[in-house]
């Protein structure tokens, strides 16, 4: 029979990288906790028309990177996630969350976007992201990156630069986008296929081109910045100061205008060399038009993402995850039959009082040798084997052996065998 494999671009975890991700799990759930964001959880499967909307139609995501599909049973149409924030704005309009005042959310989960698969470039990747809602000023937008810079602190990680801009509000946007018209308009020749196409469409994008041919043009053409007034610019240099005052170091890029089209004022990108093509491992800004966008009481709101993918990747080259916690704190053998029954009663005995069990279940449901067995029990980390064979299922008793230490092995009785195996543990 022909197997069936996953999806291209959609990865399975494995065992073997489950204590890393466990490990930036709690992590996160550290820091969230450090800042007093709460946690929210939005379905995977949304209308097609809330990314459109809430993303913009004239973005890569929107254009040509989404799973969408219609509902074979209503005609919905509907679109498997490509990322967070739309999502939170809509379930916070929906719930109304943010009626008593201002919200600081976080989530975490699988997004999809149908792109070339890469290292680091997935069609299923997770994101971890917050939003804080209903917040105006600097101060939250400084927070925000604080939380970043402090994650890849508490992570160990080497070589994360953050790059800051403005995007201003949407006059002095369209001020600078006419200008911009006007200069690649005069070097209409020099443009690419893909940013002659972007000039009719959204000429901002043509200054994310990667084109090395076209970074002269890109360098000499009008920045942003020059355009912001006088309030933009406030604001923009009251989140430098508070990040300076925190010792927070960054670079400011003007060309940095992100891949999403809701975001207005600060937007910043955390990047890394050590991962090549891919080295962008969050990003995010302020995005203060899109709850009025979504049909929502017009409300402030910032927040970033970041691939959790690129990030364990980095964490593995910064050699900075621990090493993995042992799967379980005692393995058990028997011989079958009888000696199976009374190891099963043990093994859940001793997990009824909090400790880690491993049963031996041979694959192919014969009893083992107790040889064979004990490899697999060195094999699982456990610091103890419990053996249970005939003779001791006779004299009502268990032998305790000492996996890691001294490896010492004694009789103790059915009767006290949680006492011991407490004790073995706490002496191991
Ligand atoms: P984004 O820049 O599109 O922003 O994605 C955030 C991060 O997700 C990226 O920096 C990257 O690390 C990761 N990422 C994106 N696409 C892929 C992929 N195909 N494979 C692996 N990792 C990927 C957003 O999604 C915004 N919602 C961020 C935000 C939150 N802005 C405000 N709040």
């Amino acid at each position: 029979m022909q197997k069936i494999n996953a999806i291209r671009g959609m990865n399975d975890l494995l065992p073997k990288d489950a204590a890393a991700w466990s490990y930036l799990e709690r992590t996160l759930a550290d820091l969230t906790r450090a800042y007093g964001y709460e946690q929210i959880r939005t379905p995977i499967v949304e209308a097609t028309a809330l990314f459109q909307r809430g993303i913009g139609e004239v973005t890569d995501i929107v254009e040509k990177e989404m799973y969408s599909f219609e509902d074979r049973l209503n005609g919905e149409q509907l679109t498997l996630r490509p990322e967070g924030t739309a999502a939170v704005v809509r379930a916070s309009i929906e719930h109304n969350l943010i009626y008593d005042g201002p919200k600081r959310l976080w989530y975490t989960g699988p997004m999809f976007r149908h792109e070339r698969p890469q290292r680091g470039r997935y069609r299923q990747f997770h994101q971890f992201g917050i939003e804080a809602l209903g917040f105006a000023g600097p101060d939250i937008d400084a927070e925000i990156i604080l939380m970043g810079q402090r994650l890849w602190d508490e992570l160990g990680l080497q070589g994360v630069r953050l790059e800051l801009n403005s995007l201003g509000e949407a006059a002095e946007r369209t001020a600078h986008r006419q200008a911009l018209v006007e200069y690649f308009t005069q070097h209409h020749v020099q443009l690419d296929e893909d940013s002659q196409r972007r000039l009719q469409t959204n000429p901002l994008r043509i200054l994310d081109s990667k084109n090395p041919s076209m970074q002269t043009l890109i360098e000499g053409a009008p920045k942003l910045l020059e355009f912001l007034g006088s309030e933009s610019l406030a604001h923009f240099e009251a989140v430098q100061t508070l990040l300076k005052a925190n010792n927070i170091p960054f670079k400011i890029n003007p060309r940095l205008v992100r891949g999403l089209d809701y975001y207005n004022l600060t937007v910043f990108e955390w990047t890394t060399e050590a991962l090549g093509a891919q080295g962008t491992i969050a990003g995010g800004g302020r995005y203060d038009p899109l709850m009025e966008r979504m049909g929502g009481k017009s409300a402030p709101a910032c927040g970033w993402a970041m691939g959790m993918e690129r990030v364990l990747d980095l964490m593995a080259i910064s050699k900075s995850v621990p090493e993995s916690d042992p799967v379980c704190d005692v393995y058990v053998l028997h011989q079958g039959g009888d000696t199976l029954v009374q190891a099963m009663i043990a093994a859940e005995a001793l997990r009824s009082a909090g400790i880690d069990v491993i049963l031996h279940c041979p694959p192919d449901g014969q009893s083992a040798s107790f040889k064979s067995q004990m490899k697999k029990a060195d094999a699982s980390g456990a610091q103890l084997a419990l053996i249970i064979g005939p003779d001791e299922l006779a004299s009502d008793e268990a032998q305790l052996k000492d996996l890691r230490g001294t490896g010492e092995q004694h009789a103790v009785p059915l009767s006290g065998l949680l006492a011991a195996v407490v004790d073995a543990l706490v002496d191991s």
